[in-house]
């Protein structure tokens, strides 16, 4: 049948991946979404940069907000990242244009996603967003379809593959925060500027994502109540060795209800004293792993590369195949006029206690 026709804006390490995702597994993705999906635009900011791809079989399309009215797309999949200018110029014209979108826009969908929604849906057109939290782990997914059936309790978990690269390795070498960031840049792991990485910014986003997803709430990226781990010393990770726990930055959710009986959402990242015993203190490296509870299901675990090619890559197909086959529903699992407005709860400490 019809090839789904896709435009891809960002030709970084994730677009070059699904581009040669895309034709490696070739044969079981055109299987499993039951048509094949087509890339037939392509746009970045430099165009002579070598990917180690072929773009010669792609429209090169200069201007990428003009991907949005092109009468040979389907789908534009945004990977410029930014939460404002071309890229949200990009999805709300995407939108407009009655197309469908596939993001792995944290920053973005964490502070535009309930309007993005909203648009989708009065548009009937698609908003994915899985490669967005925890790269390649299919946590969206997980919680929205294999999860459905649950009350989810609390969500939390490590959001941030630098981060925990760095409170990891100063558990093992001992050396201190400036030498270990140092370090982390040189593997490539944080970014030159990597403020949203150390200081919690980055984890943030996915969480409130993620809170919206497990509890129906609105995304509401300023109340989740922010720290970092720039202030955290090897002293610090010493003395917590000896007490029996570990130092991770945690991302967390969950709701309880105010004094009138009214919902309040709890969100906050903060560095945190994980026990030994529990499984996220043997989450080392840039990795993430999110733990889910639901009233059902139990504990979940989910853990994998929150970040690269490969596995973010896998996450952008992922949502590509959901629209081919016509699966893509309700961006954050429920309509958006049903997200409700939930007023920020104290913030408190549930794993050990808040570093
Ligand atoms: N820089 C992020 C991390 C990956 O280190 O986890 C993308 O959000």
């Amino acid at each position: 049948s019809a090839p789904l026709r896709i435009a891809l804006a960002g030709l970084g390490t994730v677009g070059a991946g699904v581009i040669r995702l895309l034709d490696a597994n070739a044969d079981l993705v055109t299987a499993r979404a039951g048509r094949p999906l087509e890339v037939v635009a392509v746009s970045a900011r430099d165009r002579n940069r070598d990917r180690g791809v072929d773009l010669s079989g792609f429209a090169w399309e200069g201007d990428m907000t003009q991907m949005a009215s092109r009468g040979d797309v389907d789908v534009v999949v945004e990977l410029v990242g930014g939460a404002d200018g071309p890229a949200l110029t990009l999805a709300r014209d995407t939108i407009a244009a009655g197309k469908g979108l596939v993001t792995a826009n944290k920053a973005m969908i964490a502070h535009h996603g309930l309007a993005l929604a909203e648009s989708a849906e009065a548009q009937g057109t698609a908003l994915k967003f899985e490669a967005a939290v925890a790269g390649g782990i299919p946590i969206v997914k997980g919680l929205r379809e294999g999860a459905a059936a649950n009350s989810i309790e609390h969500i939390y978990g490590i959001l941030n593959g630098t981060a925990n690269y760095i409170l990891s390795t100063m558990e093992s070498s001992g050396a201190d925060f400036a030498t270990t960031l140092k370090d982390a840049q040189e593997l490539g792991y944080a970014e030159a500027d990597p403020t949203f990485d150390i200081e919690g910014i980055d984890a943030a986003h996915k969480l409130a994502i993620l809170a919206a997803i497990s509890f129906g709430a609105r995304v509401d990226f300023e109340a989740v109540a922010c720290e970092g781990i720039s202030r955290v010393r090897a002293a610090d990770i010493a003395q917590a060795d000896a007490l029996g726990y570990v130092i991770r930055l945690i991302g967390m959710a969950d709701i309880s209800t105010d004094s009138s009986g009214a919902p309040v959402l709890l969100q906050q990242v903060k560095p945190c004293l994980v026990p030994k015993g529990h499984p996220l203190a043997h989450v080392t490296g840039p990795t993430n792993a999110v733990v889910a509870e639901g009233n059902y299901s139990g504990r979940l675990l989910f853990q994998g590369a929150g970040a690269g090619e490969g596995p973010t890559a896998s996450a952008v197909v992922a949502d590509l195949i959901d629209i081919a086959r016509g699966e893509a529903g309700a961006p954050f699992s429920v309509p958006a006029a049903a997200l409700q407005a939930m007023a920020p709860a104290e913030s408190g400490a549930r794993i050990g206690q808040t570093y």
